[in-house]
């Protein structure tokens, strides 16, 4: 048997603009996925059929990680679903990290992360290497439009490159709202796609994205965090005008700026959760629970793809 676990990501600055090469910064959180795999007589997935449509990112990563006969696959997640948190590409990574273990070899970390990124862009349609990066170095990760100091690797689709950095962020205790309403990221995605191609003032907003990340980025290593949360709200507004937002999500984001320097939606967006943040975590996550929405605090984390042979 094998096993390894990967780590929910939070994206603090960037998303979707990040689909279009521009910047974006994102920070694994303490929160994981673990998979087990263990050799069987027929394919099982939690004790059941692993054709199921919730096992498509397993069934995906198994096919370019493991070359071996039939897996009982186990999963355990405390990443809820199709919340912007990275949980599919959570158990993308735990699962190829899983597979290289069982099949003896030491998954170079690149190797799973640029396999993490194919799988997603399969089963997504389009998508960018942030999560499954995240997943796979934990910590926090910078893309950028070129190679700089701290550079992870760098992963290539047609004509698109991203340079994925390992970056640190002071810690942060973070507080995220979940609407409860799974938005699948690939449509949004493709929404967003859409939009870009047919609205240049659409196209100008994701430029504009790029921009507010590196100035975040400053913001959150120098501690300003007041300029941080500023430039969190001018991101959501943004993201807004892509046509990503929700308005249950937006209750949520309204009911914590009250108590906090910033809030923004996160990941995907079209329901899914937004992120705050916040010096008083208590007081935002009852103010998110009494808009409707379900709050968890977390806090940023260093461990990303942790395998067990
Ligand atoms: C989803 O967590 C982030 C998006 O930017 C999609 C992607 O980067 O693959 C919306």
């Amino acid at each position: 048997m094998a096993s390894a676990s990967a780590p929910a990501k939070l994206i603090l600055f960037g998303e979707h603009a990040v689909v279009f090469g521009e910047p974006a910064l994102a920070t694994a959180v303490d929160l994981r996925t673990e998979v087990f795999l263990r050799p069987h007589t027929t394919w099982l997935a939690d004790g059941a059929s692993i054709d199921a449509p919730r096992y498509r990112y397993v069934r995906e990563a198994l096919k370019r990680a493991w070359k071996g006969g039939p897996l009982w696959v186990e999963v355990r997640s405390m990443i809820p679903p199709a919340s912007g948190l990275g949980s599919s590409a959570a158990v993308t990574v735990a699962t190829i990290g899983a597979a290289s273990s069982l099949a003896g070899e030491n998954g170079e970390r690149a190797d799973v992360a640029r396999l993490g990124f194919e799988v997603e862009h399969k089963v997504q349609g389009r998508a960018s290497p942030v999560d499954t990066t995240t997943a796979t170095a934990g910590g926090a990760i910078l893309v950028r439009r070129e190679a700089g100091e701290r550079l992870l690797w760098e992963i290539r689709q047609g004509d698109r490159v991203w340079f994925l950095h390992a970056c640190t962020l002071p810690t942060l205790e973070l507080v995220v709202g979940s609407t409860g309403i799974a938005a699948a990221t690939g449509p949004l995605v493709a929404r967003v796609k859409d939009r870009v191609g047919a609205d240049p003032s659409a196209a100008a907003d994701v430029r504009a994205i790029g921009g507010i990340v590196l100035e975040g980025l400053v913001a959150l290593q120098s501690g300003d965090y007041a300029r941080a949360g500023e430039l969190m709200n001018r991101n959501h507004e943004r993201l807004n005008r892509l046509g990503v937002g929700h308005p249950k999500l937006e209750r949520l984001v309204q009911a914590a700026r009250p108590h906090s320097y910033g809030a923004k939606l996160t990941g995907a967006g079209g329901g899914g959760s937004m992120v705050a943040l916040t010096d008083r975590p208590d007081r935002v996550a009852e103010a998110i629970e009494r808009a409707g929405g379900r709050a968890f605090v977390v806090r940023t984390a260093k461990l990303g793809l942790d395998v067990r042979p």
